[in-house]
């Protein structure tokens, strides 16, 4: 080892409260975990003998149990930044106890150069393999691109190296590591097709800047996904039939788009179902997640290429990548957090992005984020960087949730994320809400029919007052959440009267 090795516990010794960490990885994948796992019992410790400790963390998105969830259990994270996923976080943050900041993903690396967000202290980054080559380091990723480049470059304190031994060397060339400029001398970047390499497969530092390398053997703490179910699938459906009759119609090329797929089971079934589809032709995905059902797609060739910044896959799934890694090194590629989800590459290129959504309203304003409009599900993610560059921006939801109590298309979004002006099409198990060149009133027609058949004539009833007061966008202020009113009342949006809702 040509490098100082030290422990977990030696590195989170060295992080000070107030201090600011940068993690490697996005979503539980590629995320640096022992350091913070110690850093969580080092908080417990320092409360313990009556002493403050919090430290603030950025990284590309998620991480998983050991860093936000340990982190938060532990009281010990003061701001976070962006997105994440962890059930134990999200607790905390609804309780109001982190100060989170919900950021579109393409920006946080940028954020951080520009200073918006304070210094970083420490990048504490994952490693599959780190190689010195004169006074220079080359840091090999493991299964996400994140914000790696960035915080290695930045980091006043130092770098630590998590070499996990579970993500193999045989992975060396995955990465394509390319940072932005700063403005205003950034130039155009030279992604011409999704799967065009424009940097290097390593970060490269200066080798003194590495402060110690901890060696381990931890899996990546990915989710297992639900099933596809009847609902997913039949929804899957809809998009592919979608896409393929406006193929026909030649309002998407004959060679099709590149595909970019949120995040979620949701995501996963419906990218599977395309891909089943024979009459889809074979695509090309650039994307900022790269879940299960592509990776499978990649395998029966039915993707041709994958830019993506993580695997976000099962360890199973991870292992049969690395295994098979001759097949796939030129067939996918991972990026840092700003290339994969860059909005001048999205537009560019065209992309169609399928998101998920929360919920969505009668004139096609997104909730990505937040449920009842006040408590943080996850985060916007990529979900903004893509729709608002595709070339086709659809969101995908089942019609209900939470067992038929919960309708997904709602008078008033409780929060909005997407604007209209960049939601092309909603998709249901119900059908497709085509929104494109149609007033708000048309595209309330349409939303309609997707939603599920209990909650049709209250959505219509809602419309029928609410045109009675006029505008070019029809409401009554004092309704538009009768539904979400109701549900937290009773548990349930089936409202039985919006009389005592009409003022
Ligand atoms: N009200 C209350 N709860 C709701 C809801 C609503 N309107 N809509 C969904 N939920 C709940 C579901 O019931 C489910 O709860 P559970 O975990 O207790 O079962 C949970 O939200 C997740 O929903 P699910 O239907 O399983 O979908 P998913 O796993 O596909 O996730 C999002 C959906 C919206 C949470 C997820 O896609 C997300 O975080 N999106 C924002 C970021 C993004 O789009 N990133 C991609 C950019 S590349």
């Amino acid at each position: 080892m040509e490098f100082n090795r030290i422990s977990a516990a030696d590195a989170a010794a060295l992080i000070q409260n107030g201090q600011t960490i940068g993690l490697s990885g996005f979503t539980p994948a590629g995320t640096a975990k022992c350091t913070t796992a110690e850093l969580a019992k080092k908080a417990e410790a320092e409360h313990a003998a009556g002493r403050p400790f919090k430290v603030s963390v950025f990284t590309g998105a998620s991480t998983g149990q050991s860093g936000d969830g340990a982190l938060s259990n532990a009281q010990a994270l003061d701001f976070r930044a962006p997105y994440t996923t962890n059930g134990d976080f999200r607790k905390h943050v609804n309780a109001n106890e982190v100060n989170y900041s919900d950021l579109n993903l393409s920006n946080m690396a940028t954020q951080i150069r520009q200073g918006y967000l304070g210094q970083v202290h420490w990048a504490i980054i994952e490693a599959c393999a780190i190689e010195r080559v004169g006074n220079k380091a080359h840091i090999y990723l493991t299964a996400a691109g994140g914000i790696s480049p960035t915080i290695c470059r930045l980091a006043t304190e130092g770098i630590i190296i998590e070499l996990n031994a579970f993500h193999s060397p045989k992975s060396k060339g995955l990465h394509d590591v390319y940072e932005l400029q700063d403005h205003p001398f950034r130039t155009p970047v030279p992604i011409l097709k999704a799967g065009d390499r424009i940097g290097k497969p390593y970060v490269e530092v200066d080798a003194d800047r590495i402060v110690g390398v901890i060696e381990c053997d931890v899996p990546d703490e990915a989710r297992a996904f639900k099933d596809a179910d009847p609902i997913t699938t039949q929804i899957g459906q809809n998009v592919a039939d979608f896409l393929l009759g406006n193929m026909r119609q030649g309002l998407i090329p004959p060679t099709f788009l590149n595909l970019q797929s949120g995040v979620g089971s949701g995501a996963n079934a419906v990218l599977g179902a395309l891909g089943q589809c024979p009459e889809v032709p074979n695509f090309n995905i650039y994307t900022e997640v790269l879940q299960d059902a592509p990776v499978q797609l990649i395998r029966d060739g039915r993707v041709l290429s994958a830019s993506a910044c993580s695997l976000t896959v099962t360890n199973e799934c991870l292992c049969g990548i690395y295994d098979d890694f001759d097949f796939f090194a030129d067939k996918l590629v991972l990026r840092p957090s700003e290339i994969s989800n860059n909005p001048e590459v999205i537009a560019r290129i065209g992309v169609c992005s399928l998101n998920t959504a929360i919920e969505v309203d009668l004139y096609g304003h997104v909730n990505s984020t937040k449920i009842c409009g006040t408590r943080i599900m996850n985060g916007i993610g990529g979900s903004a960087d893509f729709t608002n560059n595709s070339y086709l921006s659809i969101f995908t939801c089942g019609s209900t949730t939470k067992g038929g109590t919960i309708s997904s298309i709602v008078p008033f979004a409780s929060h909005i994320d997407h604007t209209n002006h960049f939601v092309d099409a909603v998709i249901t198990e119900y059908g497709v809400a085509d929104l494109r060149h149609k007033s708000d009133m048309q595209k309330a027609a349409e939303l309609i029919k997707v939603a599920h058949p209990d909650y049709r004539p209250l959505l219509q009833d809602y419309l029928d007052m609410a045109a009675k007061r006029g505008g070019h966008t029809h409401h009554v202020l004092s309704a538009a959440f009768a539904m979400h009113d109701t549900l937290q009342r009773k548990g349930d949006m089936r409202l039985t009267d919006w009389a005592e809702y009409i003022k």
